[in-house]
């Protein structure tokens, strides 16, 4: 079965990507699932207008998945832009796709509502998104919640090629991670880099420190009992620790005598156990940006292969060529 996702390069990943996207890759990775996974330059640029910030984001996005565990020996890793049949496709798809189709697509509206300009590129993102998923014939596209639609976009899109010009497309299936735990940020709302709330996974000792000693607690003294079901240091913890350590500070913090600094202090220290030798496979290839590109363009090359045969069929369906 084909696994496939995109990921927007978009500034430092936190916590809620790595527990919310990357370690649900990592986990069918090790799997032993036939993973695709690509960095969605193309789509970032809708939104990313200075070149040198869309190249830094697309080489930091390549840092971390590879930092956090993404093996270019299973996984298929390439950047989007390096398998230029994406866009042919896009445009054999654009024709058939229906203008109230891409007029319905919520996130196209809620990026007008937050003052994005309201370009062609914006509009029919759901429509490359649909041949990034369809050029490679994937079985199973794991995504948020918020790109749900899209894939039932991308699943019309094929059913109407198909019916127009024959089986091309497999059909694929979203997969939303229902288990997938909403991780909370510093105050307690959805960690995310707009509410300036995260937790970030890679960055100075000191950042990394200043932001989970300024998680917020309630005002419950040192020797209260304290509820670890509302405690956002514990939630985090849970998420790092091991099921024993979880249980073990839950007790504690029920127990009393135990206070949120302590519980911080604990969350800190395992933050770094599982995260610092990830860090420092960071350091090492980012002292190596000729190794990172050379993974991109052996992983764009396994990419080509699914790819060209698919728009090779494509273009011959619709009579071009
Ligand atoms: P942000 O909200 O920081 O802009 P993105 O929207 O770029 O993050 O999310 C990238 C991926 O990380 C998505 O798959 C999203 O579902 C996941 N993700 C982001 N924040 C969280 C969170 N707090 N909890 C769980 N998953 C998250
Ligand atoms: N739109 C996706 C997001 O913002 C990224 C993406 C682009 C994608 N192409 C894709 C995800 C294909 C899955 C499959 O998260």
């Amino acid at each position: 079965m084909r696994i496939l996702t995109g990921i927007q390069p978009s500034g430092q990943i936190h916590l809620g990507n790595y527990f919310g996207a990357i370690d649900n890759i990592l986990r069918m990775q090790a799997q032993g699932h036939e993973v695709f996974l690509f960095l969605a330059d193309f789509h970032a640029l809708t939104t990313v207008r200075d070149p040198a910030a869309l190249r830094e984001g697309t080489m930091n996005a390549a840092l971390d998945f590879l930092a956090c565990g993404v093996d270019p020996e299973k996984t298929v890793f390439w950047r989007q832009s390096d398998v230029p049949e994406v866009q042919e496709l896009a445009w054999l798809l654009s024709v058939v796709t229906p203008m109230g189709l891409l007029e319905r697509c919520h996130s196209y509206k809620d990026k007008l509502a937050h003052g994005k300009e309201a370009t062609h590129g914006l509009f029919a993102y759901p429509v490359l998104m649909a041949a990034d998923i369809l050029l490679y014939q994937s079985d199973l596209v794991p995504v948020g919640k918020d790109q749900k639609q899209h894939l039932e976009v991308t699943r019309d899109l094929a059913i109407k090629f198909n019916n127009a010009y024959g089986e091309i497309f497999k059909l694929p299936d979203a997969y939303i991670p229902e288990s997938v735990a909403i991780v909370p940020g510093t105050d307690g709302q959805k960690m995310s880099k707009s509410y300036g709330n995260v937790i970030p996974l890679f960055d100075t000792a000191k950042r990394i420190r200043q932001s989970i000693m300024g998680i917020v607690t309630d005002s419950t003294p040192m020797d209260q009992p304290k509820d670890p079901e509302t405690c956002n240091v514990y939630k985090i913890y849970k998420l790092l620790a091991t099921p024993e350590q979880a249980g073990e500070m839950a007790a504690k913090l029920r127990a009393g005598g135990y206070g949120y600094g302590d519980a911080k202090k604990a969350l800190l220290a395992a933050y770094h156990e599982k995260f610092d030798a990830c860090a420092a496979r960071r350091e090492e290839l980012a002292a190596n940006p000729a190794k990172v590109e050379e993974i991109l363009a052996r992983g764009a090359a396994r990419a080509r292969e699914i790819a060209a045969p698919t728009l090779a069929a494509a273009i011959k369906a619709v009579g071009l060529r």
